[in-house]
């Protein structure tokens, strides 16, 4: 999010919390697990080395989850971090709960001294990216896991 733009409103009820990759497992089922053809919610990078998993947290329950993992980006720009698993619970959607993941992780980035975060994006939300300031970058591919239209998008830092 650039300087220019508001930052999402804090709220007493909202906190961003640091969470186990395996917290992350009901809120990835539930919410990007419904509609493909694997209900795998385990990612083979949630335990590498500097991967950060970051959730928020409602009155104390966790309803959003996002992954943050030190990798390069597709066009080779380094360091970065890819955004994986970003999910908030659809009946949560659209209240700015994701914009504060992603405000959180963009710190997150900046604080490890990454030049670009990046996340291959589902298609039905390239649309909130670019509202967060990601840019989608190349050609449209199928995702193996989910088979559903992703774009790559970039948000430098
Ligand atoms: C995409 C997703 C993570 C966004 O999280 P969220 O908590 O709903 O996002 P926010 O409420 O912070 O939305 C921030 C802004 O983007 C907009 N927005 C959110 N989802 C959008 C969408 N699908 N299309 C267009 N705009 C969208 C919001 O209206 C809001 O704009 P505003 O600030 O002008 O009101 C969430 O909708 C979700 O979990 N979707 C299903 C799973 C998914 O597609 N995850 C992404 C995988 S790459």
């Amino acid at each position: 999010m650039s300087a220019t733009q508001p930052q999402p409103m804090a709220r007493p009820d909202r906190e961003v919390v640091h969470i186990t990759a395996e917290e992350t497992h009901p809120v990835r089922l539930a919410v990007l697990r419904a509609d493909t053809p694997t209900k795998e919610v385990a990612f083979p990078e949630d335990h590498a080395p500097g991967a950060v998993h970051l959730g928020v947290r409602v009155d104390g329950t966790l309803v959003a989850t996002s992954t943050w993992i030190p990798r390069d980006a597709p066009d080779g720009t380094s360091p970065a971090v890819q955004l994986r698993g970003m999910a908030t619970a659809g009946h949560l959607q659209g209240t700015g709960i994701g914009a504060l993941l992603i405000a959180a992780g963009r710190d997150h980035a900046r604080s490890i001294g990454a030049a670009v975060v990046w996340a291959n994006a589902r298609d039905r939300a390239l649309a909130f990216y670019e509202r967060e300031g990601f840019t989608v970058v190349g050609d449209g591919f199928v995702d193996a896991t989910t088979q559903l239209p992703h774009h790559v998008v970039v948000s430098r830092l």
